[in-house]
């Protein structure tokens, strides 16, 4: 089978103005020119205000959006729908996000209603799940990946599960400079994997495409992707940079490539 990696960037509350996304845009162009990727797909989540300006990049980055609220239309002030997303063109949202459930208070049964109303709205679900520096303090990593796994997948059917992106962000990763290992981190595919052929089947468990996020490097993704099998990163600080994000696409579609030669 064919490996495909994703290289994820979120762009978070960054870009201050229009013409700063305007710039970003540009250098993003400049990185791109000449490079052909078949193997990786670039993902860009810029906020809301940026999402139009995006459609410029070329066809190897596609856009995702940060958020969103669940319900199609209405009387919900100040928020946006997923239709309005995939009416201007956007592919993926990330769900979930550790900031989102900190500042925002999102639960588990929230992210549940949110996956389902992404999915029902033809948008790709990035799925954020990881635990914190005290439960992984205790040792239980492995629990509250499950709980969290369980509550937001609950109710899928395999075509629907099949179709998601979880990503991995072990919260005292993110923003710290501080990384798991790789021996954890294949722990954890290992354990997603087991769990999603326990609620779906090896089929679908396979289909389920794993990110690592968390203070990401480039010089990191080998043991990400390569050792811990993860199916690539999802990335914060260096994704300001458009040289890092298409340095990163391109170390993982070499490695792609390699890895399709070898079998
Ligand atoms: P950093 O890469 O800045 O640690 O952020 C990770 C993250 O939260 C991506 O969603």
């Amino acid at each position: 089978m064919r490996k495909n990696f994703y290289v994820v960037g979120n762009l978070k509350m960054n870009l201050l103005s229009r013409e700063e996304a305007t710039q970003y845009i540009s250098l993003f162009q400049r990185e791109l020119q000449g490079k052909r990727f078949e193997r990786v797909k670039g993902i860009v989540c810029p906020p809301f205000l940026y999402l139009s300006q995006f459609d410029n990049l070329p066809a190897s980055i596609q856009k995702g959006a940060q958020n969103f609220f669940p319900e199609k239309s209405g009387a919900y002030t100040g928020e946006i729908s997923p239709l309005m997303l995939k009416n201007d063109g956007v592919e993926y949202v990330i769900v979930g996000h550790s900031e989102r459930r900190r500042i925002a208070c999102e639960t588990d049964a929230m992210l549940h209603n949110k996956t389902l109303s992404a999915l029902k709205h033809h948008l790709i679900p990035i799925v954020c799940v990881g635990e914190t520096d005290e439960e992984r303090r205790a040792d239980e990593t492995d629990r509250v990946l499950a709980e969290q796994v369980k509550i937001i997948f609950s109710s899928l059917s395999k075509l629907q599960a099949g179709t998601v992106i979880v990503a991995y962000e072990p919260r005292w990763a993110i923003g710290t400079d501080r990384l798991p290992t790789t021996e954890e981190l294949l722990q954890v595919r290992v354990l997603l994997l087991k769990l999603f052929t326990e609620m779906f089947d090896a089929q679908t468990a396979e289909r389920i495409a794993v990110l690592y996020g968390g203070s990401v490097k480039s010089a990191f993704l080998p043991a990400v992707s390569f050792e811990a099998r993860m199916d690539g990163v999802l990335v914060g600080r260096e994704s300001l940079f458009p040289y890092e994000l298409v340095k990163m696409m391109g170390v993982l579609e070499y490695e792609a490539e390699r890895q399709e030669q070898e079998r």
